[in-house]
């Protein structure tokens, strides 16, 4: 075995110049073997990602990104079904995610691509959806936020938080994840 000599000590170092060249280009190897044969679970999580962020994209079209609504029951939404008993304006509110997620209805009835998540962003209370103020309400400290989830009134200086909202294959698909740009 080679081995490199200290001239300070006389004591043979460690490794030689040709074992730190060996060390450097199995390292190099391995991170090209780590991009090119990544785990499929590593794969499946990249299209997640891309397909959160972009559900129209080709590589999405029967990805289906997020997680399935689901009604009080626990049971999934069928969107044929679920939306001629919306109306536009007025908020669904539907689980799936760890909290719930209230759908935002649009004319047509459709559903928009986005959902609010109830939760002020003053200090975090959940707010409560008025239906005859037409409005979300935080019984903290009174913040008032439309059917969209804008801000009406504070102290809240934001607007609701939002998530991403993808149609596919029948279902509703929640993406815990804003739109890249606020739609409201
Ligand atoms: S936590 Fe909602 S207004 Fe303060």
């Amino acid at each position: 075995m080679t081995s490199s000599s200290n001239p300070q000590s006389n004591q043979p170092l460690p490794y030689s110049r040709r074992h730190l060249l060996r060390a450097i280009a199995g390292g190099g190897l391995g991170t090209i073997a780590m991009v090119f044969l990544r785990p499929a679970a590593a794969a499946g999580q990249d299209l997640e990602e891309l397909c959160s962020m972009f559900p129209q994209n080709s590589r999405c079209l029967d990805y289906l990104p997020g997680v399935q609504a689901l009604d009080a029951e626990g049971d999934a939404i069928a969107l044929d079904t679920f939306l001629p008993t919306t109306s536009p304006g007025v908020p669904q509110p539907v689980q799936g995610l760890p909290s719930v997620t209230y759908l935002v209805i649009e004319s047509g009835p459709a559903i928009a691509p986005y959902g609010i998540r109830p939760v002020c962003p003053h200090r975090g209370c959940a707010v409560i959806w008025q239906a005859d103020q037409n409005r979300f309400a935080c019984p903290c400290h009174g913040s008032k936020f439309d059917a969209q989830g804008r801000r009406l009134r504070g102290p809240a200086r934001q607007s609701l938080p939002l998530v991403t909202v993808v149609e596919r294959q029948n279902q509703i698909r929640l993406i815990d994840r804003a739109p890249a740009i606020d739609p409201r």
